[in-house]
């Protein structure tokens, strides 16, 4: 368990350099990051390159003992670049330009960017490659951050149009038929006839296009994001080789596939701001955002950022109460983060980001977050080897897959209520409060070593897929599936045949009508199940129709279909289904799924106190369990387990008394 830093040496006066190494020394950081947003001082002019400022920055940490994370400085470029090629700006839908003045901003298919990020990369890892106090690298920072994945502009859509190429293996006649142009006479000749779903007459980029286009250009964009992170990669890789690659992503960022970006990647880092997710005072941050990226690489992570203070731009986030910061880490921790790297080690002066605030206020005084980022380097000590090695395991699984989330983005059916990301989110939400934790996975993974497997809504269901999840199903396992599953192919249009489409047989039940009720003003709908309890039911009902030697688990109370099927469930090889044709609020959800995890064996904790969270690492079956207390008032539990409490050294039987924002890990017996 390391502790690191956000640095930026060229913020700062060189004075004042050998303070911060020396404060961050007393403090136990162990890692600094630095550099990603350094272009203008690294090549102050076109071809004048300057890395001896940080390799100055990286020799002083290193004497203080403090090894560096470097970044490539490509997310934001130099003002001559702009200057240089007028046309260096991304474009958003509307056509409008993406003006200098913030990052990310730079068109990644633009060849002048391009090749002056590929070229500033590799001045750097060559001069700083084979420093033995750098350690990693990041590739460039949050790709695709303020919306920047996609971009509307002349380069992109001839990048597109190769990218189509390839895709349709240069037969445009194929194109056609899967995207059905001949819907308002959309038959193209050639791939150059292909534009960007830029704005129609009254909508934006995403809506009033054809959706095959609209999904190709979301599939094209991720992997444009994913091309240009790998040139970086193969450079570093070259000039630097044996250090860690690695890059900051963004949780629970959506327009970027994480699978595909991360594939290159050794491990996985990403940035977790916490306070930007409460759903109360009280209550946990979610869980979702660690096992989405726990699940990337089926690994442990890092945190390339972690909230140090509060953060903002114009306005601010509340502060973080004492202690918070530190019950955050070790949230981080506990859902298997190895490495904690706090953004930023002192908040800036100058800048967007005067109001993002760090460790340490602009001053440069320590206070009181300096003295808890202490205690919790003190408390790593004691931890570190205890935990060294350990993983988070899970039976539990959620399937995530970017494509059913672009295609639901694209067409949302309805307003609110039905959600992908939402739905996850729910599901991981309901299971966090019963002290399950889940890994999340991507289709085609191994499924074997899960119980139950479940998916938010299998929207975008390719052959493969459903044949995975019947495997997954025939070997005993339980999959819940949620609406509107089944819908579309992998080139977004609706299949020909009675939904969930590929996933009926499996499914056990056919979808005979369907209803957006929640855009009735005013209307509230329930479900109802056979002991004639009632939950609430959100987004749009699809009536179902169970099959062969399926049976309706709960059925709609209201509008035509009042009394018809809203969820089904369906024996199948030795496992079963469940399919859910509505979404239900977390009182259903919950009620289903406890269910579910009793009949399929697995044990849980049953129900937590509200502000508690519960999360455990093991290595060789020693399990280590947090307790983690997200309110400010004390909470006390009988332990799951007795054993030690790895902070105090004391046993733990009897009652286990948690203070207000505190935490408890005990190495069980
Ligand atoms: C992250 C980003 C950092 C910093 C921080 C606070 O999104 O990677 O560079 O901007 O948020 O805004």
């Amino acid at each position: 368990m390391d502790l690191a830093a956000s640095y930026y040496p060229e913020q700062w006066p060189r004075e004042r350099w050998e303070t911060d190494a020396r404060l961050m020394k007393e403090a136990g950081i162990s890692f600094v990051r630095m550099g990603e947003f350094s272009w203008s001082r690294l090549e102050p002019r076109e071809g004048a390159f300057d890395c001896s400022w940080l390799e100055e920055a990286v020799q002083l940490l290193g004497s203080h003992g403090i090894k560096s994370i470097l970044c490539t400085p490509t997310p934001t470029y130099p003002p001559w670049l702009h200057r240089k090629y007028p046309d260096i700006h991304q474009r958003k839908s509307n056509g409008q330009v993406k003006e200098f003045g913030q990052r990310q901003d730079a068109c990644k298919n633009h060849p002048g960017y391009r090749r002056h990020a590929l070229r500033i990369t590799e001045k750097l890892t060559r001069s700083l490659g084979n420093n033995p106090d750098v350690v990693a690298w990041q590739t460039d920072n949050e790709l695709g951050c303020h919306g920047t994945t996609r971009c509307y502009c002349d380069y992109c859509e001839r990048a597109f149009q190769r990218w189509l190429r390839d895709r349709y293996g240069n037969d445009i006649k194929a194109l056609n038929r899967v995207w059905g142009t001949s819907f308002w006479s959309q038959a193209y000749a050639s791939f150059a006839e292909i534009s960007l779903p830029r704005d129609t007459p009254d909508r934006e980029g995403r809506a009033g296009q054809n959706p095959g286009l609209s999904l190709a250009f979301y599939r094209f964009a991720s992997d444009v994001q994913v091309a240009f992170q790998r040139d970086l990669i193969e450079i570093i890789r070259r000039y630097s080789p044996g250090r860690i690659v690695t890059h900051n992503l963004m949780g629970g960022y959506t327009q970027i596939d994480y699978f595909d970006l991360s594939r290159d990647l050794d491990l996985v880092s990403w940035t977790n701001y916490p306070f930007f997710e409460l759903k109360g005072r009280n209550s946990p941050p979610s869980s979702l955002r660690h096992a989405l990226m726990r699940g990337l690489k089926k690994k442990n992570v890092w945190v390339m950022e972690q909230a140090a203070g509060p953060g903002g731009w114009d306005t601010f986030s509340p502060n973080l109460e004492p202690g918070l910061m530190r019950l955050w880490a070790y949230q981080a921790i506990a859902r298997g983060t190895d490495l904690v790297n706090f953004f930023r080690w002192r908040s800036a002066r100058f800048g967007t980001e005067q109001y993002w605030h760090g460790i340490l206020y602009h001053h440069g005084v320590p206070q009181r977050r300096y003295e808890e980022l202490k205690q919790l380097s003190e408390e790593m000590r004691t931890i570190s080897r205890e935990l060294a090695d350990t993983v988070v395991r899970s039976e539990v699984a959620l399937l995530f897959d970017y494509p059913s989330l672009w295609s639901l983005e694209i067409q949302p059916h309805v307003e609110k209520g039905f959600g992908y990301w939402e739905m996850a989110e729910r599901f991981a939400t309901v299971l966090a409060t019963l002290g399950v934790q889940i890994d999340v996975v991507r289709a085609g993974e191994n499924l074997s070593l899960y119980k139950i497997l479940m998916a938010p809504s299998q929207h975008i269901c390719a052959k493969q897929t459903a044949e995975s999840l019947e495997r997954f199903v025939n070997a005993g396992g339980a999959l819940i599936l949620g609406p509107r599953s089944g819908v579309k192919d992998e080139h977004n249009a609706v299949v020909e045949t009675f939904l969930p489409g590929r996933l009926r047989g499996l499914a056990g039940c056919s979808v005979e009508d369907y209803d957006a009720f929640s855009a009735i003003p005013g209307f509230s709908m329930q479900v109802r199940d056979f002991g004639g309890t009632e939950y609430e039911a959100l987004g749009l009902a699809e009536v179902l129709v169970p099959e062969a030697n399926a049976r309706s688990i709960l059925s709609y109370t209201k509008r035509y279909y009042a009394g018809r099927s809203a969820a089904v469930e369906h024996p199948y090889g030795s496992g079963r289904c469940l399919y859910l044709g509505t979404v239900l609020g977390e009182e259903g959800l919950e009620a289903l799924l406890r269910r579910v995890l009793e009949e399929t064996g697995i044990s849980y904790p049953k129900r937590l106190p509200q502000a508690l969270e519960v999360a455990s690492r093991e290595r060789d079956g020693q399990r280590y369990r947090f307790y983690l207390n997200h309110g400010t008032a004390q909470v006390s539990l009988a332990p799951l387990r007795a054993g030690t409490d790895l902070l105090s050294g004391q046993t733990v039987s009897g009652e286990l008394r948690i203070p207000g924002l505190d935490l408890v890990i005990v190495k069980e017996r």
